[in-house]
């Protein structure tokens, strides 16, 4: 019996699609727990790519079992978008291998429209969210408003719950935002067309993981954002509405906190953030940009360039203990071949002081400065090195450094986009 959870140490976007495609090759189950369609994860599978927001990236194997579970929040107009651009590609999706759980709340067009208007009004409250609702969404959820994939059992009981949840809405759209207001009689009449398309993939998603969990199937959940984007312990209100933190897959998924039984940790050689709020790390010279070109960090969900820097230590520790992360997935090491001089944030540097944590206040955070190990860069490709020993020693060098400084041993290392780019350390399935 065994199981892994994999998440984001940073600001998400550590490649986490690519390490989930790897591990589902051996998964029964891979499972989505929280978050929505605000991820974006890239799958580079031959010479094609796939850039998946809600469908778990076990799809792309045929035999398994794809679970996106009661944490996340569904937006059923772009799922359903999804599911047929894949199925347009050739990937297979069934009920039979895709399950959604009927406890997940749905992403309704006037969640988009609130997370864009507040984002647009000049009040100083801007985090540079993706704009696909997923706050307002959960907002719901939270205020007992919310509307549920099981609800489209019934046209009744939906006209009846977005009347409730539009009272407020409209009033907020008309006389806060100035933007047009919505009919609840047309929201129904889009929300019946989803039913169609959706109703034969829901299912107690719970019990399915309970159930492959009690077999001793693999299961795999598949965490999306970061733990530093995490709305308890990340740098609120710069964050997202979900915890992409271990302890929601206990809660998203329907697992007992007990049986989760291996977390791989995913650091990018390098951080990246998108959206605003402090990065103590942040590049915003030319090297900031050289890394954002050859690394690609532009969104796979809304384009926009990354903010790139040097790899913070500081957070990663304090994302490897709130998640239990028994294992790193260094990701990405390519990107920093050939840039020269490297560096790693040790420590924090705030009004004199010098901190090995993450200080709790945004502001504080805003005002650190990061300490640096400095140490040589290694040269040119490493793409092409398939065990350790294939690794300039410098490289080796910088992983063996980023193993001391988190404290936790590297199952895999990925050396670019491809699969075979990797040099596995430890096997989890
Ligand atoms: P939201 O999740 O769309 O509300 O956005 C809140 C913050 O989280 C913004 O800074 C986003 O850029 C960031 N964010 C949300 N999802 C992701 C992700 O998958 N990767 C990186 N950043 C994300």
């Amino acid at each position: 019996m065994t199981n892994v959870a994999i998440v984001g140490t940073q600001w998400g976007d550590e490649g986490k699609g690519k390490v989930v495609d790897l591990l589902s090759e051996k998964a029964d189950l891979v499972v989505r727990f929280q978050g929505g369609n605000n991820a974006g994860h890239t799958l580079v599978v031959g010479d094609q790519t796939f850039a998946l927001h809600t469908v778990p990236s076990g799809i792309l194997w045929p035999g398994k079992m794809s679970v996106v579970a009661s944490g996340v929040v569904v937006d059923p107009e772009d799922l359903i978008k999804e599911i047929m651009s894949l199925t347009a590609r050739g990937v297979v999706i069934t009920p039979d291998n895709l399950k959604i759980s009927e406890k997940a709340h749905m992403i309704l067009p006037y969640h988009r429209l609130l997370d864009a208007a507040r984002e647009s009004a000049q009040d100083g409250q801007k985090i540079g969210t993706t704009g696909r609702g997923i706050g307002p969404a959960y907002e719901d959820k939270a205020s007992r408003v919310g509307l549920r994939l099981g609800d489209l059992r019934s046209e009744e009981t939906l006209l009846s719950r977005i009347r409730l949840a539009l009272k407020e809405k409209n009033c907020l759209f008309q006389h806060l935002y100035g933007v047009p207001t919505l009919k609840a009689e047309d929201l129904v009449k889009r929300v019946m067309v989803w039913r169609e398309k959706l109703w034969p993939f829901l299912a107690n998603t719970a019990l399915i993981v309970q159930k492959a969990q009690k077999a001793g199937q693999k299961i795999l959940f598949e965490g999306a954002q970061g733990v530093q984007l995490d709305i308890d312990h990340g740098s609120y209100p710069y964050v997202t509405s979900s915890n992409p933190t271990t302890g929601a897959v206990a809660v998203g998924a329907g697992l007992a906190p007990r049986d989760l039984e291996n977390v791989l940790g995913l650091v990018k050689a390098y951080s990246s953030r998108v959206g605003e709020g402090p990065f103590p790390t942040e590049l915003t010279d030319d090297l900031g940009q050289r890394i954002r070109e050859i690394g690609h960090e532009f969104g796979a969900t809304t384009g926009r360039p990354r903010r790139c820097g040097w790899l913070d230590a500081v957070s990663v520790r304090q994302a490897v203990d709130l998640c239990g992360v028994d294992r790193l997935a260094i990701t990405k090491l390519d990107v920093l071949a050939g840039l020269g001089e490297l560096k790693i944030a040790t420590h924090y540097e705030l009004n004199g002081h010098w901190l090995d944590y993450v200080p709790a206040d945004c502001q504080d955070l805003a005002k650190c400065r990061p300490v640096y190990k400095t140490f040589p860069g290694f040269p040119a490709n490493v793409g092409s090195a398939r065990s350790l020993e294939d690794l300039p020693k410098e490289a080796r060098r910088y992983i063996e450094l980023i193993e001391e400084l988190i404290g936790r041993p590297a199952a895999l290392i990925s050396v670019g986009p491809e699969r075979e780019q990797t040099i596995i350390l430890h096997e989890y399935f």
